[in-house]
């Protein structure tokens, strides 16, 4: 198996606790290795793992899981870990996966799933809409969909996730979260695959060419895989189109990195609202 056959890789660090009295990594760990990296693999099809199967109605448990050693990791490597699904059948899925230190080819193992009822562990068909997914992300298709419109169209999926991210998560009141500039703003709502909303962020009209983007969330399992991304391009998108020259928005100091890749700089000295650390940063459209 080749590297660049692979389009999904989860990174990792050996640590201590993985070494045995011959200093290489003991040959049981590198399952462990692959089992992180699938649940990293849900997170690249935008997939939150528990909830996508508990609406499919079923859950993934190992069947089979083969492993072949080329050569051997030790302390401190850094190993990627690649899978792919190589297989759907009716009731199972086949992954291959591969580790690496850097262009060396440690381990390869195949593994094989069984999509069952959880209650009783009998094997179920694989969902059509599952299969679609991962299919698709294997052939290289988006994993998102990201619908921009009214608040009448979009707000019951936005507050799903504005409630889990800021009031359940992040603790803010429901009172302050909700206000009236929700029905004079642009929405964006990202959909996984399975149609489940994962993600959302607003557009105020401008002031004088500038509009401001707002409520920008992104359920929590599915972080740092490039949905907020998506949502954020969305919104800018949307200002472009109707003539805007500029964006700005208040960010959560936590999320200023995120901005910044983005394009956006900070303006002015920083601010406490909702009783969290901010900073305004803008950007041209
Ligand atoms: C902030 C938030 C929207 C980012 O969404 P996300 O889906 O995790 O971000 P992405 O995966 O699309 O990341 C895009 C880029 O920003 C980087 N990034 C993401 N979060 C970051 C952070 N907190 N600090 C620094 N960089 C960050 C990513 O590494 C990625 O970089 P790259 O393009 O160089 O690879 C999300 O973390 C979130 O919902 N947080 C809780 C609510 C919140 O803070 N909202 C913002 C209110 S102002």
């Amino acid at each position: 198996m080749k590297r660049q056959d692979l389009r999904f890789f989860h990174r990792l660090r050996v640590r201590w606790a993985e070494v045995d009295m011959q200093k290489i990594v003991f040959n049981g760990h590198y399952l462990m290795y692959l089992d992180t990296a699938m649940a990293d693999y849900w997170r690249a099809l935008a997939l939150p793992y528990e909830e996508a199967m508990h609406l499919l109605e079923g859950d993934l448990y190992v069947k089979k899981a083969s492993v072949e050693y080329h050569g051997s990791a030790r302390y401190d490597d850094v190993l990627d870990v690649g899978l792919q699904c190589t297989r759907i059948g009716k009731s199972s899925i086949e992954f291959a996966g591969a580790i690496f230190r850097g262009e060396d080819l440690l381990i390869t193992a195949t593994l094989i799933y069984v999509f069952a009822d959880p209650a009783t562990q009998t094997s179920r068909a694989v969902p059509e809409v599952l299969r679609q997914v991962m299919l698709g992300y294997e052939a290289g298709h988006s994993v998102l969909e990201v619908r921009t419109g009214s608040w009448a169209q979009l707000h019951e999926d936005a507050m799903k996730v504005r409630i889990e991210v800021f009031v359940q998560e992040q603790q803010i009141p429901l009172a302050m979260e909700q206000d009236p500039a929700d029905e004079q703003s642009v929405h964006a709502v990202g959909y996984n695959r399975i149609g489940q909303p994962v993600a959302t962020g607003r557009l105020l009209p401008a002031e004088g060419g500038t509009a401001r983007i707002g409520r920008v969330a992104v359920k929590r399992v599915l972080r740092q895989t490039g949905v907020g991304k998506q949502v954020l391009n969305a919104l800018v998108a949307a200002a472009g189109q109707r003539g805007d020259r500029a964006v700005c928005l208040n960010a959560q100091r936590s999320a200023e990195g995120f901005y910044a890749r983005s394009g956006f700089a900070p303006r002015g000295d920083g601010f406490e609202e909702v009783g969290l650390p901010h900073i305004e940063m803008v950007r041209s459209v």
